[in-house]
């Protein structure tokens, strides 16, 4: 893949002062077309995926809102980027969809400058097809790079062509850039990148590559900063949090990195996401019981209840230890909510595997869970299989799950009628401008009577009426 190793001399080696030399130098040339055009460059980034692109668009944010543009919302923007997902094939198509939108924006537009990056970016095919069938793409990078963006967008800009950088993969970690947070309130901390587990499904470590985590202290440093910054709750985030520190030059436990944030003074809430169920430690369990800060909710990923099903996945559990797990968690702490992922129609999927998964959604009984149908992804063990199962057998069980997991959870709900729980304020509710909406410790939204002055508080409420997977509610006085 084309690599650019054209670097201007008085640029330094070194990162993070390389980027910040490039940012300066795009500032420069954003301030003159400004002038030039006779108002300020806005910039839109578009978030495709999972938390983990969430929180990669923020740092990308900070780095345009540094050299100089204004965020905007609008695809008709100076600058669009889409931070793409490639984890199903509907997320790509989706792409594909609206690059044909884009096109005709910038039809419009001259001035415009259309990137592409993330994960899908990673997939040598897709870089041939953009190349090939999207010329009006300008710029193209992948997940192991996005802390080059001003260096990219400042060769773009003075070379006038399409540029592509795209890593196979990186053991760096780049701190000390700047990012645009979306709330003011609460933030997403990456605590690993990348993913070793290798399920024979999922392309997630082909296209983020090796799993690398931080050092704690650098995360510790990172929250202290954010609280003094008005953050309350942080979600740590990683593919496998449960492996968090194993391979740092001082190993540590994903449990002893939850202690350490959890005494950082300020900080209210504790997040994680996601954990794989075959490295869930006894000791996270007790810290989890043990620390109020950590919320009571737990994201355990089942993907499927069937033991055979699951070996073939590589998921390293079976049907038995996965309820065993659970049921010490629950014993542990009761009102933990449980959430999960479940895929449908793994290759070789039978009636009988598919009756294990329900068996298990029942005996679990999810607050909530995610349902995928599974989409063969290029490279992966999985693609080769040959008992691939045809769409008019997955669509019936697809829907006969959702039915069950829905029901579930609107029972689950139910349940906590009547209870008082603190709610961190996220924002005015969408429908009624009275309202606000909440999160509760247990990941379950919460609509209130309420204004802006909300916004960003911990608020107890009381729950008043379930409407299946989020309440309505008042503030106690
Ligand atoms: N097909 C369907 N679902 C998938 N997931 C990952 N790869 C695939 C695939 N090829 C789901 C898993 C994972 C979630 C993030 O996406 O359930 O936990
Ligand atoms: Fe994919 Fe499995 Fe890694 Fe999750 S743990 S990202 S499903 S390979």
């Amino acid at each position: 893949m084309e690599q650019w190793e054209k670097y201007p001399v008085e640029a330094p080696v070194e990162e993070p002062f390389r980027q910040q030399y490039f940012m300066e130098r795009l500032k420069e040339m954003v301030r003159e077309k400004s002038i030039e055009y006779g108002r300020p460059l806005t910039a839109c980034i578009k978030t495709f995926g999972c938390q983990m692109n969430a929180k990669d668009s923020e740092k990308l944010m900070g780095i345009l809102e540094q050299a100089g543009f204004k965020p905007s919302e609008e695809e008709n923007s100076d600058f669009v980027l889409y931070n793409t997902c490639t984890v199903r094939d509907n997320a790509n198509q989706r792409v594909y969809g609206r690059l044909g939108y884009l096109n005709s924006l910038k039809q419009k537009n001259p001035h415009m400058t259309i990137a592409l990056c993330g994960c899908m970016m990673q997939e040598a095919s897709v870089i041939e097809k953009i190349k090939k069938s999207y010329r009006f793409v300008d710029l193209i990078f992948g997940t192991h790079n996005i802390f080059r963006l001003a260096e990219l967008l400042f060769l773009c800009y003075t070379e006038g062509r399409m540029v592509i950088d795209i890593w196979d993969g990186t053991d760096k970690i780049v701190e000390d850039l700047p990012a645009k947070r979306k709330y003011s309130f609460k933030s997403g901390v990456n605590i690993m990148y990348g993913c070793n587990n290798f399920c024979s499904y999922c392309i997630v470590p082909y296209v983020r590559g090796r799993e690398r985590s931080r050092n704690p202290e650098d995360i510790v440093q990172e929250i202290r900063g954010l609280v003094k910054d008005g953050v309350v709750e942080v979600m740590l985030l990683g593919q496998n949090v449960n492996s968090y520190g194993k391979t740092l030059e001082k190993p540590t436990s994903f449990a002893k990195l939850l202690k350490q944030v959890a005494e950082i003074e300020g900080l209210e809430r504790i997040r994680f996401m996601t954990s794989h169920p075959k490295d869930l430690s006894d000791e996270l369990i007790e810290t989890m019981r043990d620390c109020p800060k950590i919320c009571r909710h737990l994201h355990l990923p089942l993907q499927s209840g069937s033991s055979r099903i699951l070996k073939q996945m590589n998921r390293v559990y079976d049907k038995e230890q996965y309820l065993a797990l659970v049921e010490k968690i629950k014993r542990e702490i009761p009102d933990l909510s449980l959430t999960t992922d479940i895929i449908v129609g793994f290759p070789g999927e039978t009636e009988e595997d598919f009756e294990e998964t329900l068996d298990v959604v029942r005996r679990v009984r999810y607050d909530s869970a995610f349902t995928f149908i599974y989409s063969k992804r290029t490279g992966t063990p999985a693609a080769a299989m040959e008992n691939q199962v045809p769409e008019e057998i997955v669509k019936p069980r697809f829907d006969r799950l959702l039915t069950e997991v829905q029901n579930i959870s609107a029972e689950m709900c139910k349940k906590d009628v009547g209870k008082t729980m603190t709610a961190l304020i996220e924002g005015m509710d969408s429908h009624d401008p009275s309202m606000v909406t909440g999160r509760l410790s247990n990941n379950i939204m919460v609509h209130i009577p309420g204004d802006s002055s909300d916004i960003g508080k911990l608020i107890p409420v009381k729950l008043l009426e379930s409407k299946g997977f989020y309440y309505m509610g008042k503030k106690l006085p």
